[in-house]
């Protein structure tokens, strides 16, 4: 049994590895997060109380940060500004979060020497031709495209630099793009699905070629938590679970499962300096850490996240005017 901090444990992918974590472990989580407007508590509801502590508080906050990593025995750091869109807009907090924010923790990790599990993206190695036979490897080279993936890499190379020069116990993961429930209604997929169940158009970003590399985010959780147990210290595992497609064939296959005709969607203004292709060879968490995932229908995944956002719409719906209002501006 361990004591985990889980920062970002109220946004999407946070706590679905806080619901992961309480199902299948005996570790107890405390969450810290600032609760942006990302963040949101109603997706810890019904966790139990004393296995699950929740804490408002900015991972950018020295002695806060302090204070609860060294009551905790390890670190999972999912804690981010993350959304593309957000950071052609506004970058400067995503230099406060990603950049400051993950320097704030690995100060804490090193002067209490604990276990550090940074959590990052594919975006890190850029974009890929959609007839390359290569796919992202660990050894890739870092050429990330955008404000939001410049400061994911830079929190990278320090946490690298924090091993190297501090030792401290830090692994990292880069993993394709994820789906599932909890996902805020400004990402790709909840968006096209609230949109279908309020009566608006999808919007695919220019011709919709781009390829995204999906994987369920239950087995991000699973792949983390493997990391957590048998990353070797210093190193770094990509996630993937073979999952690409492009944006257009998912939009359809949503309208599909929706019961809506194929080309019931608009065609809206690109992303600027939109990455193409995103693609995860996670040969190396598979074959030296023995991962696999267990989502390996993304039609299933996708069915069953459709029914949770037809189930949940109190829990997306507060966000959804404001989300594409903002998109309306960018004539997105
Ligand atoms: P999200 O935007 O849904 O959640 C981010 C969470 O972090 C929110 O709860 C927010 O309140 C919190 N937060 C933001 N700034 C904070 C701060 N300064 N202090 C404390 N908390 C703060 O993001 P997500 O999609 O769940 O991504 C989580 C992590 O996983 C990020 O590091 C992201 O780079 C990485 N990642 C995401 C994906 C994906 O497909 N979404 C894929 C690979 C990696
Ligand atoms: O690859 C991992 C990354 O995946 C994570 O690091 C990011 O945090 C996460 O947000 C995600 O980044 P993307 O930019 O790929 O995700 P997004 O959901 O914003 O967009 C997915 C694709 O869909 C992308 O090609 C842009 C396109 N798109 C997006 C929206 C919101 C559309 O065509 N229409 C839309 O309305």
């Amino acid at each position: 049994m361990a004591n985990l901090l889980v920062t970002g444990g109220a946004g999407f992918i946070g706590s679905n590895f806080v619901h992961y974590v309480v199902q299948h472990t005996d570790d107890h989580v405390t969450v810290l997060d600032k609760l942006t407007y990302a963040g949101n508590r109603e997706s810890l509801a019904g966790l139990p109380v004393d296995r699950v502590r929740f804490v408002q508080g900015d991972i950018a906050d020295p002695s806060l940060a302090d204070r609860l990593v060294s009551e905790a025995d390890a670190v999972v750091h999912y804690a981010a500004e993350s959304h593309n869109d957000n950071s052609l807009h506004d970058p400067r907090p995503f230099l406060d979060t990603n950049i400051i924010g993950t320097y704030t923790l690995l100060e804490a990790a090193r002067r209490h020497d604990r276990r550090f599990h940074h959590v990052s993206t594919d975006e890190v190695y850029g974009d890929l031709e959609l007839d390359d036979p290569k796919r992202f490897t660990e050894s890739t080279p870092y050429n990330p495209s955008s404000p939001y993936s410049s400061t994911k890499a830079g929190s990278d190379l320090l946490v690298r630099a924090w091993v190297r020069s501090f030792g401290v116990r830090a692994t990292i993961s880069n993993c394709s793009n994820n789906y599932g429930p909890y996902q805020h209604v400004e990402k790709f997929i909840p968006r096209q699905i609230t949109n279908v169940i309020r009566g608006i158009r999808p919007k695919l970003y220019g011709r919709g070629e781009n390829v995204r590399d999906w994987i369920h985010a239950d087995d991000h959780s699973s792949a983390v938590l493997t990391i957590l147990d048998k990353g070797e210290i210093g190193e770094t595992y990509l996630i993937g679970a073979d999952g690409e497609k492009n944006n257009k064939d998912v939009i359809e296959l949503i309208l599909e499962l929706m019961g809506l005709p194929a080309g019931a969607y608009d065609h809206v203004t690109d992303r600027a300096g939109h990455d193409l292709r995103y693609a995860i060879d996670s040969s190396r968490l598979r074959t030296e850490l023995g991962w696999a995932p267990s989502f390996q229908d993304f039609r299933a995944g996708l069915a069953s996240t459709i029914e949770w956002y037809r189930a949940n719409e109190g829990w997306w719906s507060p966000a959804k005017d404001a989300t594409e209002a903002f998109y309306a501006t960018k004539g997105q």
